[in-house]
């Protein structure tokens, strides 16, 4: 049985005060979900979330993570690094480090296995481009950017990771993938670990990520193959990632 998992990305934004006032309030209303918390905050909030959550069961999450072990990569945060502040998840490859920092399926791959390797719960974020799906390409994106890290570190390391669904084109634009439409890729996936192992894609946790609002989160959180979501804009408001949380429930 797959609980379900959602976790805000809160991008670049927050500051200490206004990320005081969202934490205590989500690590408020913790007990009153069933789903499983987590949230990522910009690195340099990591030991304030650490603090405000502690001992609430809401988990923190880094929202990337080095491909390196250490050395000199200035500017660079470590898998290492992330657990002493707490994370246990790492967000990797979201769509936006692909396209506005040159992500490549391989570096992606890299730092899901630096990731997973040093204790952190990778995240792998897949997604396609408005023009990939209307070039009727969506599972072969997929597809590809899940054989990247499936032939880097085997289909048993899915054991001890999430896979987040985000078209690009719901990402921050209000466009929301319909339930169906989410859903169709949801399936593919878990097809495709499927087909290298039933164990591990039946247990595998699939969120789904783009425009995910208190308005529509229960229609997709009901699909079969949706394990809970992955969300940006609504995160920062404590009433509606709440409210999201309990769409999960
Ligand atoms: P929005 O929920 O703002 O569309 O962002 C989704 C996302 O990118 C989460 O990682």
């Amino acid at each position: 049985m797959r609980r379900k998992l959602v976790a805000g990305n809160w991008k670049m934004h927050g500051t200490l005060q206004k990320n005081a006032v969202l934490l205590s309030r989500i690590a408020a209303e913790a007990p009153r979900l069933n789903c499983e918390v987590a949230v990522c905050p910009p690195y340099p909030y990591l030991g304030q979330a650490q603090l405000a959550l502690a001992g609430s069961g809401v988990a923190l999450g880094a929202q990337s993570v080095s491909e390196h072990a250490s050395g000199a990569f200035t500017g660079e945060i470590s898998a290492a690094m992330l657990l002493e502040f707490g994370c246990h998840y790492a967000l990797v490859g979201h769509s936006e480090r692909r396209a506005l920092f040159g992500e490549t399926d391989y570096v992606v791959a890299a730092k899901f296995e630096a990731a997973q390797m040093a204790g952190l719960v990778p995240v792998l974020c897949v997604g396609e481009t408005l023009q990939e799906r209307e070039a009727g390409s969506t599972i072969s994106v997929i597809t590809r950017q899940l054989s990247a890290v499936l032939e880097r570190v085997g289909v048993q390391a899915l054991a001890k990771a999430v896979v987040a669904y985000e078209p690009v084109w719901a990402i921050g634009t209000g466009v929301t993938a319909s339930p169906a439409q989410a859903q169709d890729v949801h399936e593919a996936i878990r097809a495709q670990v499927a087909a290298l192992d039933i164990g591990v894609a039946s247990e595998l946790r699939i969120l789904y990520g783009g425009s995910v609002k208190p308005e529509n989160a229960k229609q997709l959180f009901g699909q079969r193959d949706i394990d809970g979501g992955l969300i940006g804009g609504a995160a920062l408001m404590a009433d509606d990632f709440l409210t999201i949380c309990l769409a999960a429930n």
